[in-house]
């Protein structure tokens, strides 16, 4: 990536880390990892039911609905201090130790950076400046804009208009393969951070790029 354009990335499981909860629910579940994983695809899940029934409820609801889903499925019962710092450790979690170098070495290089998340804007301002992320983007793009989550269009074309360029030649990162999928489909040339070693998508356009770090972004 050595010719300066212009990127977009997605936020959780891209340049933070959410598996970073499991810790949190040890004491709580034998199985913390199936616990937040449930809760991460229950959270999507809801993303998406919110968008399929046009009835837009933002990412910290979804977020808070989806974890007392996920609790009552495996049978935990925390109280109300512990259930708030859970909902609220989504906006505190750490970037990955590749985030900062890789966006700090393209932006040197002239590439425009920005964020597209299914996140608030608050929580994305948060996310960003509490992991020390936020002055190395140009921009952090919510879905609220447009009160519909990714992979609608209209969410991608956020990172169109903000910076001005057809989707031919906006990159987009992400580490959710449907999301990569919904990108790709849209138009964006598409790096695929597969971090966890999951198995590509089987509908619609594989990705540019498959990455196992974003460091590799920054070889041509
Ligand atoms: C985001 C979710 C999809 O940040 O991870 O948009």
């Amino acid at each position: 990536m050595n010719s300066a354009g212009a990127i977009a990335f997605d936020l959780f499981g891209t340049l933070v880390d959410f598996t970073s909860l499991h810790e949190r629910f040890a004491g709580h579940t034998e199985t913390p990892q199936v616990f937040v994983e449930s809760w991460r695809a229950k959270q999507l899940q809801y993303a998406f039911l919110s968008t399929m029934m046009v009835r837009y409820q933002n990412f910290d609801v979804v977020t808070e609905r989806s974890f007392d889903y996920t609790c009552a499925l495996y049978g935990l019962s925390l109280d109300r201090q512990t259930r708030a710092a859970a909902i609220e450790a989504w906006h505190y979690l750490p970037a990955y130790p590749d985030a900062a170098e890789t966006l700090a070495a393209l932006r040197e290089r002239g590439w425009k950076l920005a964020v597209l998340s299914n996140g608030t804007p608050e929580a994305i301002r948060r996310t960003l400046e509490a992991c020390g992320l936020a002055p190395l983007l140009d921009g952090m793009l919510s879905v609220d804009a447009v009160r519909a989550y990714k992979p609608r269009p209209e969410v991608y074309e956020l990172a169109v208009a903000f910076f001005g360029r057809p989707a031919s030649e906006i990159s987009f990162v992400s580490s959710n393969a449907w999301d990569a999928l919904g990108a790709g489909e849209f138009g964006f040339t598409v790096h695929w951070c597969n971090r966890s070693n999951a198995p590509a998508e089987t509908l619609g356009v594989k990705p540019s790029r498959v990455l196992r770090s974003l460091k590799e972004l920054l070889a041509s």
